[in-house]
Protein backbone atom coordinates (compact mmCIF):
# COMPACT_ATOMS: atom_id res chain seq x y z
CA UNK A 1 0.00 0.00 0.00
CA UNK A 2 1.23 3.41 -0.51
CA UNK A 3 2.22 5.64 2.34
CA UNK A 4 -0.05 8.72 3.39
CA UNK A 5 0.75 11.95 1.32
CA UNK A 6 2.61 14.34 3.86
CA UNK A 7 3.02 17.36 0.99
CA UNK A 8 5.64 18.12 2.81
CA UNK A 9 8.40 18.04 0.06
CA UNK A 10 5.84 20.51 -2.16
CA UNK A 11 7.56 23.31 -4.33
CA UNK A 12 11.47 23.92 -3.37
CA UNK A 13 10.91 27.26 -4.48
CA UNK A 14 8.75 27.99 -1.22
CA UNK A 15 7.97 24.66 0.60
CA UNK A 16 6.81 26.67 3.73
CA UNK A 17 3.87 28.15 1.71
CA UNK A 18 2.55 24.16 1.35
CA UNK A 19 3.25 23.13 5.08
CA UNK A 20 0.92 25.96 5.89
CA UNK A 21 -1.54 24.77 3.84
CA UNK A 22 -4.25 23.34 6.59
CA UNK A 23 -5.16 19.65 5.63
CA UNK A 24 -8.31 19.94 4.64
CA UNK A 25 -7.03 21.86 1.71
CA UNK A 26 -4.04 19.70 0.91
CA UNK A 27 -6.97 17.10 0.73
CA UNK A 28 -9.52 18.67 -1.92
CA UNK A 29 -6.04 19.16 -3.54
CA UNK A 30 -5.06 15.29 -3.35
CA UNK A 31 -8.61 14.75 -4.64
CA UNK A 32 -8.25 17.29 -7.49
CA UNK A 33 -4.59 15.15 -8.57
CA UNK A 34 -6.65 11.98 -8.38
CA UNK A 35 -9.39 13.92 -10.65
CA UNK A 36 -6.73 14.84 -13.27
CA UNK A 37 -5.64 11.14 -13.36
CA UNK A 38 -8.86 9.33 -13.30
CA UNK A 39 -8.74 8.15 -16.77
CA UNK A 40 -5.12 6.74 -16.48
CA UNK A 41 -6.32 5.27 -13.09
CA UNK A 42 -9.36 3.69 -14.25
CA UNK A 43 -7.42 1.91 -17.36
CA UNK A 44 -4.84 0.87 -15.01
CA UNK A 45 -6.81 -0.37 -12.70
CA UNK A 46 -5.10 1.18 -9.89
CA UNK A 47 -4.54 3.70 -7.23
CA UNK A 48 -1.87 5.91 -8.95
CA UNK A 49 -1.95 6.93 -13.00
CA UNK A 50 1.99 6.62 -12.64
CA UNK A 51 3.91 3.50 -14.43
CA UNK A 52 6.93 2.03 -13.82
CA UNK A 53 8.32 1.83 -17.45
CA UNK A 54 9.99 -1.73 -18.51
CA UNK A 55 13.72 -1.99 -17.85
CA UNK A 56 15.31 -5.09 -19.50
CA UNK A 57 16.93 -6.64 -16.71
CA UNK A 58 15.62 -3.68 -13.76
CA UNK A 59 12.00 -4.50 -14.68
CA UNK A 60 11.62 -8.09 -12.75
CA UNK A 61 9.56 -9.59 -10.25
CA UNK A 62 11.17 -7.43 -7.40
CA UNK A 63 10.65 -3.96 -8.89
CA UNK A 64 7.21 -4.83 -10.96
CA UNK A 65 5.51 -5.88 -7.80
CA UNK A 66 7.07 -3.65 -5.51
CA UNK A 67 5.41 -0.79 -7.86
CA UNK A 68 2.18 -2.34 -7.91
CA UNK A 69 1.74 -2.72 -4.23
CA UNK A 70 2.90 0.91 -3.70
CA UNK A 71 0.10 2.08 -5.88
CA UNK A 72 1.82 2.66 -9.24
CA UNK A 73 1.82 0.67 -12.33
CA UNK A 74 4.74 -1.92 -12.55
CA UNK A 75 5.62 -3.29 -15.67
CA UNK A 76 7.76 -6.89 -16.49
CA UNK A 77 10.42 -6.42 -19.56
CA UNK A 78 10.57 -9.27 -21.25
CA UNK A 79 13.45 -7.91 -23.75
CA UNK A 80 15.27 -10.44 -22.53
CA UNK A 81 13.28 -13.39 -21.61
CA UNK A 82 12.14 -16.11 -23.55
CA UNK A 83 8.32 -17.63 -23.19
CA UNK A 84 9.46 -20.17 -20.59
CA UNK A 85 11.24 -17.39 -18.02
CA UNK A 86 8.54 -15.00 -18.64
CA UNK A 87 5.94 -17.40 -17.40
CA UNK A 88 7.99 -17.67 -14.29
CA UNK A 89 8.79 -14.28 -13.72
CA UNK A 90 4.74 -13.45 -14.18
CA UNK A 91 3.85 -16.13 -11.62
CA UNK A 92 6.57 -14.67 -9.40
CA UNK A 93 5.07 -11.11 -9.24
CA UNK A 94 1.73 -12.57 -9.09
CA UNK A 95 2.76 -14.50 -6.10
CA UNK A 96 4.16 -10.93 -4.66
CA UNK A 97 1.48 -9.04 -5.78
CA UNK A 98 -2.15 -8.97 -5.84
CA UNK A 99 -2.86 -5.47 -7.57
CA UNK A 100 -2.55 -5.19 -11.80
CA UNK A 101 0.79 -4.91 -13.51
CA UNK A 102 1.66 -5.23 -17.27
CA UNK A 103 3.60 -6.66 -19.52
CA UNK A 104 6.27 -4.88 -21.96
CA UNK A 105 6.57 -7.18 -25.19
CA UNK A 106 9.09 -5.84 -28.02
CA UNK A 107 7.38 -6.21 -31.30
CA UNK A 108 10.30 -7.54 -33.12
CA UNK A 109 10.89 -10.12 -30.85
CA UNK A 110 11.43 -13.25 -32.68
CA UNK A 111 9.08 -15.38 -30.62
CA UNK A 112 6.49 -12.60 -30.25
CA UNK A 113 3.51 -14.73 -30.55
CA UNK A 114 4.68 -17.53 -27.77
CA UNK A 115 5.03 -14.45 -25.52
CA UNK A 116 1.86 -12.83 -26.24
CA UNK A 117 0.11 -16.57 -25.41
CA UNK A 118 1.91 -16.94 -22.21
CA UNK A 119 0.38 -13.82 -21.29
CA UNK A 120 -2.90 -15.14 -22.04
CA UNK A 121 -2.25 -18.19 -20.09
CA UNK A 122 -1.58 -16.27 -17.10
CA UNK A 123 -4.70 -13.57 -18.05
CA UNK A 124 -2.46 -10.38 -17.65
CA UNK A 125 -4.63 -7.87 -17.93
CA UNK A 126 -1.97 -5.09 -19.71
CA UNK A 127 0.47 -5.61 -22.60
CA UNK A 128 3.13 -2.74 -23.35
CA UNK A 129 3.98 -3.10 -27.31
CA UNK A 130 7.37 -1.59 -27.82
CA UNK A 131 9.66 -0.93 -30.63
CA UNK A 132 7.76 -0.22 -33.84
CA UNK A 133 4.45 -0.94 -35.35
CA UNK A 134 2.59 -3.85 -34.08
CA UNK A 135 0.68 -5.86 -36.08
CA UNK A 136 -3.14 -5.69 -36.41
CA UNK A 137 -3.13 -9.77 -35.95
CA UNK A 138 -0.54 -9.32 -32.50
CA UNK A 139 -2.96 -6.36 -31.16
CA UNK A 140 -5.90 -8.36 -32.01
CA UNK A 141 -4.92 -11.67 -30.30
CA UNK A 142 -3.71 -9.67 -27.23
CA UNK A 143 -7.08 -8.07 -27.37
CA UNK A 144 -9.33 -11.31 -27.53
CA UNK A 145 -7.24 -13.02 -24.85
CA UNK A 146 -8.86 -10.16 -22.73
CA UNK A 147 -6.17 -7.79 -21.95
CA UNK A 148 -5.50 -3.92 -22.83
CA UNK A 149 -2.64 -2.80 -25.20
CA UNK A 150 -0.71 0.05 -24.78
CA UNK A 151 1.32 1.34 -27.58
CA UNK A 152 4.06 3.90 -28.09
CA UNK A 153 3.57 6.39 -30.53
CA UNK A 154 6.33 8.57 -31.84
CA UNK A 155 4.02 11.24 -34.00
CA UNK A 156 0.00 12.61 -34.36
CA UNK A 157 -0.12 10.28 -37.27
CA UNK A 158 0.84 6.81 -35.97
CA UNK A 159 -0.83 7.30 -32.62
CA UNK A 160 -4.19 8.00 -34.78
CA UNK A 161 -3.23 4.66 -36.80
CA UNK A 162 -3.00 2.81 -33.46
CA UNK A 163 -6.29 4.21 -32.64
CA UNK A 164 -8.13 2.46 -35.80
CA UNK A 165 -6.13 -0.64 -35.14
CA UNK A 166 -7.05 -0.93 -31.84
CA UNK A 167 -5.05 0.37 -29.15
CA UNK A 168 -6.76 0.93 -25.68
CA UNK A 169 -3.99 3.41 -24.51
CA UNK A 170 -0.95 5.33 -26.09
CA UNK A 171 2.61 5.87 -24.36
CA UNK A 172 3.96 8.82 -26.27
CA UNK A 173 8.10 8.48 -25.22
CA UNK A 174 10.39 11.68 -25.70
CA UNK A 175 13.90 12.12 -26.21
CA UNK A 176 14.78 12.63 -22.52
CA UNK A 177 13.59 9.12 -21.82
CA UNK A 178 16.68 6.03 -20.94
CA UNK A 179 17.43 3.96 -23.30
CA UNK A 180 15.81 3.52 -27.05
CA UNK A 181 14.79 6.92 -27.76
CA UNK A 182 12.73 8.79 -30.76
CA UNK A 183 13.95 12.42 -32.14
CA UNK A 184 11.61 14.65 -30.32
CA UNK A 185 11.54 15.87 -27.16
CA UNK A 186 8.98 15.55 -24.57
CA UNK A 187 7.39 18.60 -23.93
CA UNK A 188 7.04 18.94 -27.87
CA UNK A 189 5.32 15.35 -28.43
CA UNK A 190 3.30 16.40 -25.49
CA UNK A 191 1.59 19.47 -27.24
CA UNK A 192 1.83 17.92 -30.51
CA UNK A 193 -0.34 14.66 -29.31
CA UNK A 194 -2.06 15.39 -26.24
CA UNK A 195 -4.31 18.34 -27.52
CA UNK A 196 -5.60 16.06 -30.56
CA UNK A 197 -5.90 13.08 -29.39
CA UNK A 198 -8.79 12.30 -26.80
CA UNK A 199 -10.71 9.13 -27.93
CA UNK A 200 -8.24 7.09 -26.25
CA UNK A 201 -6.17 7.48 -22.44
CA UNK A 202 -2.73 9.04 -23.09
CA UNK A 203 0.62 8.70 -20.92
CA UNK A 204 3.19 10.45 -21.51
CA UNK A 205 7.09 9.18 -20.97
CA UNK A 206 10.77 10.65 -21.06
CA UNK A 207 12.51 13.33 -18.38
CA UNK A 208 9.85 13.12 -15.74
CA UNK A 209 11.91 13.41 -12.45
CA UNK A 210 9.17 15.24 -10.12
CA UNK A 211 5.72 15.37 -9.22
CA UNK A 212 5.59 19.02 -10.77
CA UNK A 213 5.88 17.66 -14.29
CA UNK A 214 3.38 14.54 -13.56
CA UNK A 215 1.05 17.30 -12.80
CA UNK A 216 1.95 19.94 -15.89
CA UNK A 217 1.33 16.60 -18.17
CA UNK A 218 -2.01 15.60 -16.76
CA UNK A 219 -2.94 19.50 -17.03
CA UNK A 220 -2.16 19.38 -20.59
CA UNK A 221 -4.39 16.05 -20.78
CA UNK A 222 -2.10 13.21 -20.42
CA UNK A 223 -4.09 10.40 -18.48
CA UNK A 224 -0.66 9.52 -16.77
CA UNK A 225 3.21 9.06 -16.85
CA UNK A 226 5.73 6.45 -17.35
CA UNK A 227 8.70 6.97 -15.61
CA UNK A 228 11.59 4.45 -15.73
CA UNK A 229 15.21 6.06 -14.80
CA UNK A 230 13.57 7.01 -10.97
CA UNK A 231 12.74 3.70 -10.04
CA UNK A 232 16.39 2.22 -11.02
CA UNK A 233 17.49 3.19 -7.44
CA UNK A 234 14.45 1.92 -5.74
CA UNK A 235 15.38 -0.03 -3.00
CA UNK A 236 13.63 -3.07 -4.42
CA UNK A 237 15.34 -2.80 -7.37
CA UNK A 238 17.77 -5.75 -8.41
CA UNK A 239 20.48 -3.56 -10.56
CA UNK A 240 24.15 -3.99 -9.03
CA UNK A 241 25.13 -1.20 -6.33
CA UNK A 242 27.75 0.23 -8.63
CA UNK A 243 24.94 0.69 -11.58
CA UNK A 244 22.72 2.22 -8.58
CA UNK A 245 25.76 4.32 -7.39
CA UNK A 246 26.73 5.62 -11.24
CA UNK A 247 23.01 7.06 -11.09
CA UNK A 248 23.00 8.95 -8.12
CA UNK A 249 26.46 10.39 -9.20
CA UNK A 250 24.93 11.51 -12.58
CA UNK A 251 23.43 14.65 -13.51
CA UNK A 252 21.18 15.23 -16.21
CA UNK A 253 24.01 15.86 -18.83
CA UNK A 254 25.81 13.12 -18.38
CA UNK A 255 22.88 11.59 -19.50
CA UNK A 256 23.25 11.04 -23.62
CA UNK A 257 22.22 9.56 -27.13
CA UNK A 258 24.93 7.12 -28.78
CA UNK A 259 26.45 8.91 -31.32
CA UNK A 260 26.81 7.65 -34.96
CA UNK A 261 29.80 8.38 -36.98
CA UNK A 262 28.32 7.33 -40.66
CA UNK A 263 25.41 8.22 -42.34
CA UNK A 264 25.86 5.05 -43.91
CA UNK A 265 26.15 3.21 -40.44
CA UNK A 266 23.05 3.75 -38.52
CA UNK A 267 23.56 3.37 -35.38
CA UNK A 268 20.28 2.98 -32.69
CA UNK A 269 19.95 6.51 -30.54
CA UNK A 270 20.10 5.21 -27.50
CA UNK A 271 20.54 7.27 -24.18
CA UNK A 272 22.55 6.11 -21.67
CA UNK A 273 25.29 7.15 -19.28
CA UNK A 274 28.39 8.30 -20.63
CA UNK A 275 31.77 5.46 -20.07
CA UNK A 276 34.68 4.38 -21.51
CA UNK A 277 32.38 2.29 -23.45
CA UNK A 278 30.65 5.57 -25.26
CA UNK A 279 34.33 6.69 -26.31
CA UNK A 280 35.36 2.78 -26.83
CA UNK A 281 32.41 2.88 -29.83
CA UNK A 282 33.55 5.99 -31.37
CA UNK A 283 36.68 4.06 -32.05
CA UNK A 284 35.34 0.74 -32.66
CA UNK A 285 33.38 2.73 -35.31
CA UNK A 286 35.71 4.75 -37.11
CA UNK A 287 38.10 1.49 -37.21
CA UNK A 288 34.90 -0.71 -38.90
CA UNK A 289 34.48 2.37 -41.23
CA UNK A 290 38.36 2.28 -42.30
CA UNK A 291 37.41 -1.43 -42.89
CA UNK A 292 34.86 -1.54 -44.94
CA UNK A 293 36.41 1.61 -46.93
CA UNK A 294 39.62 -0.46 -48.13
CA UNK A 295 37.44 -3.63 -48.96
CA UNK A 296 38.29 -5.74 -46.36
CA UNK A 297 34.23 -5.37 -44.84
CA UNK A 298 31.28 -5.56 -47.04
CA UNK A 299 28.82 -2.96 -45.51
CA UNK A 300 26.26 -5.62 -44.32
CA UNK A 301 29.54 -7.33 -42.28
CA UNK A 302 30.50 -3.63 -41.25
CA UNK A 303 27.34 -3.17 -40.12
CA UNK A 304 26.38 -5.95 -38.06
CA UNK A 305 30.03 -5.49 -36.38
CA UNK A 306 28.50 -2.12 -35.37
CA UNK A 307 25.49 -3.58 -34.01
CA UNK A 308 27.56 -5.88 -32.24
CA UNK A 309 29.20 -3.50 -30.00
CA UNK A 310 26.49 -3.35 -27.04
CA UNK A 311 25.16 -6.88 -27.72
CA UNK A 312 24.96 -8.10 -23.68
CA UNK A 313 26.22 -4.54 -22.16
CA UNK A 314 23.35 -3.82 -20.60
CA UNK A 315 23.76 -6.81 -18.53
CA UNK A 316 26.87 -6.94 -18.06
CA UNK A 317 25.91 -3.10 -16.06
CA UNK A 318 23.07 -4.24 -14.77
CA UNK A 319 23.43 -7.37 -12.94
CA UNK A 320 27.18 -7.51 -13.05
CA UNK A 321 28.21 -4.06 -12.45
CA UNK A 322 30.52 -3.70 -15.22
CA UNK A 323 30.24 0.06 -15.65
CA UNK A 324 32.90 0.95 -17.57
CA UNK A 325 32.23 -1.47 -20.12
CA UNK A 326 28.31 -1.66 -19.99
CA UNK A 327 25.49 0.00 -21.54
CA UNK A 328 24.36 2.71 -18.03
CA UNK A 329 20.90 3.52 -20.08
CA UNK A 330 19.40 6.29 -18.40
CA UNK A 331 17.29 9.61 -19.23
CA UNK A 332 18.29 12.78 -18.64
CA UNK A 333 16.03 12.75 -15.12
CA UNK A 334 18.79 10.94 -13.84
CA UNK A 335 19.94 13.98 -12.07
CA UNK A 336 16.75 13.50 -9.33
CA UNK A 337 18.23 10.80 -8.68
CA UNK A 338 19.78 11.05 -5.54
CA UNK A 339 19.64 8.23 -3.30
CA UNK A 340 18.39 4.67 -2.94
CA UNK A 341 14.63 5.24 -1.60
CA UNK A 342 11.83 2.39 -1.57
CA UNK A 343 9.54 2.91 -4.35
CA UNK A 344 6.54 3.85 -1.98
CA UNK A 345 8.88 6.64 -1.12
CA UNK A 346 9.68 7.83 -4.68
CA UNK A 347 5.70 7.73 -5.59
CA UNK A 348 5.08 9.33 -2.52
CA UNK A 349 7.54 11.83 -2.90
CA UNK A 350 6.60 12.30 -6.59
CA UNK A 351 2.60 12.87 -5.60
CA UNK A 352 3.88 14.88 -2.77
CA UNK A 353 5.42 17.47 -5.57
CA UNK A 354 2.55 17.88 -7.60
CA UNK A 355 -0.64 17.77 -4.76
CA UNK A 356 2.16 20.72 -3.45
CA UNK A 357 1.38 22.70 -6.53
CA UNK A 358 -2.03 22.27 -6.48
CA UNK A 359 -2.43 23.67 -2.46
CA UNK A 360 0.30 26.22 -3.37
CA UNK A 361 -2.00 27.34 -6.15
CA UNK A 362 -4.82 26.90 -3.29
CA UNK A 363 -2.98 29.20 -0.78
CA UNK A 364 -2.23 31.93 -3.46
CA UNK A 365 -5.82 32.28 -4.54
CA UNK A 366 -6.79 32.35 -0.78
CA UNK A 367 -4.62 35.16 0.03
CA UNK A 368 -6.19 36.98 -3.20
CA UNK A 369 -9.38 36.96 -1.38
CA UNK A 370 -8.90 38.51 2.32
CA UNK A 371 -6.50 40.80 0.73
C1 LIG B 1 17.89 0.95 -18.13
C2 LIG B 1 16.68 1.16 -19.01
C3 LIG B 1 16.19 0.08 -19.76
C4 LIG B 1 15.04 0.24 -20.54
N1 LIG B 1 14.54 -0.84 -21.23
C5 LIG B 1 13.36 -0.72 -21.91
C6 LIG B 1 12.76 -1.87 -22.51
O1 LIG B 1 13.27 -2.98 -22.43
N2 LIG B 1 11.58 -1.70 -23.18
C7 LIG B 1 10.97 -0.47 -23.26
O2 LIG B 1 9.90 -0.36 -23.88
N3 LIG B 1 11.52 0.63 -22.69
C8 LIG B 1 12.68 0.52 -22.00
N4 LIG B 1 13.20 1.62 -21.36
C9 LIG B 1 12.40 2.88 -21.33
C10 LIG B 1 11.49 2.91 -20.07
O3 LIG B 1 10.50 1.92 -20.13
C11 LIG B 1 10.78 4.26 -19.91
O4 LIG B 1 9.85 4.48 -20.94
C12 LIG B 1 11.76 5.41 -19.86
O5 LIG B 1 12.77 5.10 -18.95
C13 LIG B 1 11.02 6.70 -19.46
O6 LIG B 1 11.89 7.79 -19.44
P1 LIG B 1 12.77 8.19 -18.16
O7 LIG B 1 13.91 7.24 -18.17
O8 LIG B 1 13.18 9.59 -18.44
O9 LIG B 1 11.90 8.04 -16.95
C14 LIG B 1 14.37 1.49 -20.61
C15 LIG B 1 14.89 2.57 -19.86
C16 LIG B 1 16.01 2.41 -19.06
C17 LIG B 1 16.52 3.58 -18.26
Amino acid sequence: MMTAVHVSVGLAANPGDVERQPSAVIDRCRAEFDRLSARGRALLGGELAIMGGAMTWVSERNLVSAISNAGGFGVIASGSLSPESLSAEIAAVKSLTTRPFGVNLITLHPRLDELIEVCAEHRVGHVVLAGGLPSVAAMRRIRENGARVLCFASALGFARKLVRMGADAIVIEGSEAGGHIGPVSTGVLAQEILPHLTEIPVFVAGGIGRGEAILAYLEMGAAGVQLGTRFVCARQSIAHPRFKQAFIRASARDAIPSTQLDPRFPVIPVRALANPATERFLARQREIIERFASGELSQKAAQLEIEHFWAGALRRAVIEGDIESGSLMAGQSVGFVTREQTVAEILAELVDQAVGVLALRAGRKHDRCIS
